[in-house]
């Protein structure tokens, strides 16, 4: 509230100024009135936390959800980069990379939902920093396509990161880009 009354004085001031020049030697032109005007109203924009475009800065709250463009044979142990965003408050998830990282304390819910190609199997852990928690196996004992879903609550500290990895020998996961059946997301819960 102080911030947003400092900045609308500014922006009297300075008009009031741009007026003052105009009246004595007519060096400010409207052209650069509304530059001005234009820095002025983004820059309260971003101390109010509004912002253009679909990832909107906001530090009280953090939101991802990213599916999978197409199907994949895993590596041994690697991170699934679920490419396809969907919502990425603050960018906290990494699509080249895989990994969520948490900007601040609190506690987070993750949530991923993995397809296995046909008749195969698939084994996926989520990880939280260097630690294992919960994994899914879907297609273990079941023919055709197979889902698996894994659900966390995690409290996390701030830059604790957070990401699903293949485990042992299962590493098929399924999907098209016109479906998108395998997703990763997370968000803070408070
Ligand atoms: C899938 O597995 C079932 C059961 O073993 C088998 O009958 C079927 O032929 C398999 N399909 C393919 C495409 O491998
Ligand atoms: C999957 O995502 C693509 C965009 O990547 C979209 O065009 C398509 O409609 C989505 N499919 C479903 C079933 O939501």
């Amino acid at each position: 509230m102080y911030t947003m009354r400092a900045v609308c004085c500014i922006v009297v001031a300075l008009v009031m100024s741009c007026y003052g020049h105009k009246a004595d030697s007519g060096s400010c032109t409207p052209k650069l009135e509304n530059a001005l005007f234009e820095d002025l109203l983004s820059m309260m924009l971003k101390i109010k936390g509004i912002q253009k475009g679909t990832h909107q800065r906001d530090d009280t709250f953090s939101a991802f959800a990213a599916s999978l463009t197409a199907s994949k044979t895993l590596g041994t142990g690697e991170i699934v980069k679920f490419d396809k965003v969907w919502t990425n408050v603050n960018n906290d998830y990494n699509p080249s990379t895989g990994v969520y990282t948490a900007p601040k304390p609190g506690v987070y819910q993750f949530i991923c939902t993995v397809m296995t190609s046909y008749n195969k199997t698939l084994r996926l852990l989520l990880w939280k920093n260097n630690m294992k928690t919960v994994a899914v196996y879907p297609g273990a004992a079941n023919f055709g396509y197979n889902t698996g879903t894994i659900n966390m609550i995690l409290e996390l500290k701030k830059g604790d990161k957070v990401y699903t990895k293949q485990a042992n020998t299962e590493k098929y996961i399924y999907s098209e880009s016109v479906y998108n059946y395998s997703m990763f997301s997370g968000y803070l819960i408070r």
